[in-house]
């Protein structure tokens, strides 16, 4: 049993290894494509919670509610395919709206990242308790975290 618990190991090892060195080697076409998939998902939750806040489409509590916890969920997501050689101007020939800066700031980046995600996550909590007020006020706040990366880092 025990040498068998170290074959495996030694196995997962190996996997391990392969999969950062695959992960190395991503193309920035690859990248690009999962980012802006994973932003596209992201936003199609987050329209229609959008046009509920507005007062353009009726506010339905529990689909506000699923639709909250999915942009929560996604909030994590597309920041892993934001690599270096996949920004604006980096020669991979793939239309991007992601400026290069992103690449000089990853700590702002990284931190506009955040914000998005702790404020999603209160809004999927507050949504929860079906209150049109509360949970509009808290969507303006994920909105506001969207706007601030985008006029940083997005080309116009
Ligand atoms: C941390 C920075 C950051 C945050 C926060 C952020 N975005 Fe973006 N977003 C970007 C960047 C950079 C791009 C450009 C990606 C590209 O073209 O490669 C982008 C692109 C997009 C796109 C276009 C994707 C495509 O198909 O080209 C959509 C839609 C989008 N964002 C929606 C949102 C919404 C909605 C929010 C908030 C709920 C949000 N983003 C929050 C940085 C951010």
């Amino acid at each position: 049993m025990r040498m068998m618990k170290a074959g495996l190991s030694a196995a997962a090892c190996a996997a391990l290894l392969t999969a950062s060195m695959t992960a190395n080697a991503v193309e920035p076409e690859d990248a690009i494509h999962y980012r802006q998939s994973a932003l596209d998902v992201m936003a199609w939750h987050f329209g229609p919670i959008a046009d509920m806040a507005k007062g353009d489409i009726d506010y339905d509590a529990d689909e506000f509610a699923r639709r909250a916890q999915n942009v929560s969920d996604m909030a994590h997501m597309p920041w892993e395919g934001f690599v270096e050689g996949t920004y604006q101007n980096d020669g991979h020939g793939v239309d991007t709206d992601a400026l290069a800066k992103i690449a000089d700031n990853p700590d702002d980046f990284q931190q506009k990242q955040q914000d998005l995600i702790d404020e999603a996550q209160k809004l999927a909590e507050v949504a929860q308790d079906g209150d049109f007020a509360t949970s509009r006020a808290q969507l303006s706040k994920v909105g506001k975290t969207c706007k601030s990366c985008h006029d940083d880092y997005l080309a116009e």
